[in-house]
């Protein structure tokens, strides 16, 4: 199947459709948490990340509408955030956005994924990640794994 989109990097007017399939994606994977009620803290995030060196990078279909995105900070290789909207699940599109953020900390990336979302967890154990540890998310209290690339 070949995807209609394109990888570029974020930009102003992003923000609103990135918040919107945020919220939508994660509506599906923890429906008891009032993501909308996090578009707040969630814009705030996206312009910390680009303070601190974070690439935002946004696939967007050939009229430029963003379907999902990435969060990585190729110097210390974390990995904060992915999401697809909806309808891009099980596209490929997440996984072309994962090869994208490898290709750009190509030493390495870990990342935290919730114990209760499976769907996170098996995506990234078939993307090559391993788990390496396990806790808590201290914001939200749920329970989480750690996991790496390389
Ligand atoms: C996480 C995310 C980016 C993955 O993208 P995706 O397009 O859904 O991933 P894929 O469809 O390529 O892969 C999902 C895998 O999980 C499987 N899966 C689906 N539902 C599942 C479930 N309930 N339990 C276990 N596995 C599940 C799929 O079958 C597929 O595995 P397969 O290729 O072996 O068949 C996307 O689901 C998303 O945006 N989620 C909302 C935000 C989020 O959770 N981000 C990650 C936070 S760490």
């Amino acid at each position: 199947m070949s995807l209609q989109v394109r990888l570029r990097p974020y930009a102003p007017a992003d923000t609103a459709p990135l918040l919107d399939l945020w919220t939508a994606g994660w509506a599906l994977v923890l429906p008891s948490v009032d993501f909308a009620a996090r578009r707040p803290w969630m814009e705030a995030r996206l312009q910390e990340h680009l303070a601190e060196g974070a690439a935002i990078v946004v696939a967007v279909d050939p009229q430029d509408r963003p379907s999902g995105f990435v969060v990585v900070n190729p110097g210390t290789g974390y990995l904060d955030q992915i999401a697809v909207a909806p309808e891009a699940r099980g596209s490929g599109l997440a996984r072309l956005l994962l090869d994208h953020a490898k290709a750009i900390s190509p030493t390495g990336l870990s990342l935290h994924v919730n114990v209760d979302n499976p769907r996170a967890v098996r995506f990234y154990e078939r993307e090559d990640f391993r788990r390496v540890g396990e806790g808590t998310n201290p914001r939200s209290g749920l329970p989480i794994y750690h996991y790496r690339w390389r």
